[in-house]
């Protein structure tokens, strides 16, 4: 027996704790070295089943483009297994988009899970994990579900234990077309690839985690084509002492500690932040809040 609905189902954003770019593929794809971590700042969906086989988006705030990706998926999902089933969709955006945060990427992951299991469909991770590559780069990452060291373009993923830390995460007025940064002619693309085997042992380390280890590759061309990124990333540094770019761009993020309380208290959320930026303080999640909605 299938669901009727399933209310509140999260989709939640991710920090690229570093991002190299070691080399590109022959299709123009670029081949990534990057830990992505989830975090607490989410969006939240809603799905109801339909009978008649139709899927339909309901913006709830804020109005997405008529095409989004989670509607991309749920017809993926919908003519993959066969279903005679619809659904109508609801989405509560409130991670920035255009912000390196993967906002899309997760919703388009929670869409597939959700409607997984509201159609009755039994799907394994690894099958969605398939369509979700076909959703874009960052998408199998979520349907994952666990924080990992991501190589590839995205697709090969290594889980990993990341401690809990805080992080203020920050987005200027200015968003950022991923294509755009990584067609950049001055993006370096043959940072030298990492061994994970050697990464996993540094990882080990006492104070690894509280270190901005690596680079993103993606901020000098993003801070190029967006002056809004560097003067984010100097907010940030100003007042946590460090800053780094998320994706590629234009939101930006600082560590502020591990464990269970940030270090410096962020009052009033956005209340400081030039007109027009958002942020907030982040945890970091140890793994997917619905991560166990498929095996
Ligand atoms: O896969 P996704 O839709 O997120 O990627 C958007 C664009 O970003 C791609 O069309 C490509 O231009 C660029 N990209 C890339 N290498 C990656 C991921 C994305 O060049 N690993």
């Amino acid at each position: 027996m299938s669901l009727r609905a399933l209310f509140d189902v999260p989709a939640p954003a991710k920090l690229n704790l570093f991002l190299h770019v070691v080399g590109q593929r022959a299709d123009g794809y670029h081949l990534l070295q990057s830990v992505f971590v989830l975090i607490d700042w989410a969006d939240t969906l809603h799905f109801e089943r339909r009978s008649d086989g139709r899927l339909q988006r309901h913006d709830l705030g804020t109005t997405l483009p008529a095409e989004d990706l989670t509607l991309t998926a749920a017809r993926l999902l919908q003519a993959e297994s066969g279903t005679a089933l619809g659904a109508d969709l609801s989405i509560e955006k409130r991670v920035p988009w255009a912000a390196g945060l993967g906002g899309g990427s997760s919703d388009a992951a929670s869409t597939l899970l959700a409607l997984n299991r509201l159609w009755g469909l039994g799907w394994s991770r690894a099958r969605l994990s398939g369509l979700a590559a076909r959703l874009g780069a960052d998408v199998p990452f979520f349907v994952g579900g666990k924080n990992a060291f991501v190589e590839g373009i995205g697709e090969r993923l290594t889980p990993l234990a990341v401690p809990r830390q805080w992080f203020a995460v920050v987005k200027p007025v200015a968003g950022l077309a991923t294509p755009e940064v990584f067609k950049h002619p001055a993006l370096v693309r043959d940072t030298p690839a990492v061994i994970i085997s050697g990464f996993l042992a540094d990882a080990s380390k006492p104070g690894f985690w509280g270190e901005n280890w690596g680079r993103n590759d993606l901020q000098p061309p993003a801070e190029d084509r967006c002056p809004e990124v560097a003067q984010a990333a100097e907010w940030l540094a100003r007042r946590f002492g460090n800053s780094r770019m998320t994706g590629s761009g234009s939101a930006v993020f600082a560590r502020n500690g591990m464990d269970d309380q940030p270090l410096a208290t962020w009052p009033a959320e956005g209340a400081s932040l030039p007109p027009g930026w958002v942020g907030r303080m982040c945890r970091s999640l140890d793994q997917h809040p619905i991560a166990d909605w498929t095996g």
